[in-house]
């Protein structure tokens, strides 16, 4: 039911507040979390072993991934890999013994992501296998030893919306529970809980940007390409941006960590070139303006989700959108919604299929 929305991607970006709520529930105690949130009685005694950690998924639930590397390490010693399920399953490994094989998938039923968990029980073996995922009933949950499951509900859009922050949400459970299970800092870790029950809050501000980001959209319709920067674990951000305004809105959008700029992709920037960033108040900061420089001065025109003590200033070629003040490890969460409202706002715009766009399914199911 599509209740007041004109599509389901629309409603699905809405529900992001609840569903995170829903993801959170019943997980987290004062200071703490619980450690039955991954379904094993001795999940604390099994994650002290761990001595690293890979994680597989394909899209969207790839670049969850990319950002749970970011936190894991900056937060734990466990050092972790990340890498796309069709390219993991056809290579060899050196045999790892202590690793924590981490899937993370929406529907639990891709092909690719299955795969390669089969590979890794069959050959080399590891320590222990968890999932990341939305369907209780999957084959993903039942091949898996541990399942963290996300609470979005059924997600109908093809463009994965309230999947993908859910899963970040789960990441930052798992990236608690190992603290907890390594013996971690625990001021750090009531720090962390208690930000993760302010994100619902942030989320709905963030939804508040929604009628400034539609106004943005019309800037984009008559565009071929997008380039999307961000540094640190604001670069897996800016990959999910586009991949989003691809998917839906069929504008060729690449990725970018700002600081590579001028190894290559400043070549491309003109003035037909739009130039989406995000940009939270996190230490990289400093470095992403200067970034942002380079760019404006070949006439970019940039469009900057910027915290409002950024002080990035708007000016001729530079459009600043101000985002709610975060706390550092929810700024890339916070910081999807505009995105993936941008390209909603972009596809509606043009015109496509937002929830059934073409030659895509919504899951993934043969190689
Ligand atoms: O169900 P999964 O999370 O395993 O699906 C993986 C990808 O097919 C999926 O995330 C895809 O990239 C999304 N449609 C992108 O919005």
């Amino acid at each position: 039911d599509l209740g007041e929305y004109r599509h389901f991607m629309l409603k699905e970006i809405f529900e992001q507040p609840q569903s995170v709520v829903g993801t959170l529930e019943n997980r987290l105690g004062s200071d703490h979390v619980l450690p039955a949130l991954v379904g094993a009685a001795d999940a604390l005694e099994r994650l002290a072993q761990v001595d690293e950690i890979q994680i597989i998924a394909c899209g969207t639930s790839y670049h969850a991934g990319l950002v749970g590397r970011y936190w894991i390490e900056a937060n734990t010693d466990i050092p972790c890999n990340v890498e796309v399920a069709s390219e993991y399953r056809y290579r060899r490994q050196p045999p790892r013994k202590n690793m924590l094989l981490v899937t993370i998938s929406q529907s639990g039923e891709t092909a690719d992501t299955l795969a390669a968990l089969e590979k890794i029980k069959e050959s080399q073996g590891c320590l222990a296998t968890l999932t990341i995922c939305n369907v209780a009933e999957s084959s993903l949950t039942r091949e898996s030893d541990m399942s963290l499951m996300t609470m979005a509900g059924p997600e109908i859009g093809v463009a994965s919306t309230k999947a993908f922050t859910t899963q970040l949400v789960a990441l930052q459970l798992l990236m608690v529970l190992l603290m907890q299970a390594k013996g971690g800092d625990k001021a750090k870790i009531a720090q962390i809980v208690a930000d993760l029950r302010k994100l619902p809050a942030l989320i709905e501000q963030a939804l508040d940007l929604h009628p400034k980001i539609e106004a943005l959209a019309e800037h984009f319709i008559e565009k071929n390409h997008a380039l999307f920067l961000g540094r640190g674990e604001m670069y897996p951000i800016a990959m999910e941006g586009a991949l989003k305004l691809k998917e839906i809105s069929y504008i060729h959008a690449e990725a970018y960590p700002a600081g590579e700029l001028k190894h290559g992709p400043l070549a491309l920037v003109d003035s037909e070139m739009p130039i989406v960033t995000v940009a939270p108040n996190t230490a990289l900061l400093e470095k992403l303006k200067s970034n942002l420089e380079e760019v404006r001065s070949r006439g970019g025109e940039l469009y900057v989700f910027a915290d409002r003590d950024a002080h990035i200033i708007a000016a001729d070629n530079l459009h600043v959108l101000e985002m709610p003040h975060v706390p550092e490890l929810l700024a890339p969460i916070v910081y999807t919604i505009p995105l993936q409202l941008l390209s909603y706002h972009v596809a509606v715009l043009k015109g496509t299929d937002v929830d059934k766009p073409r030659n895509l399914a919504k899951s993934v199911t043969v190689e």
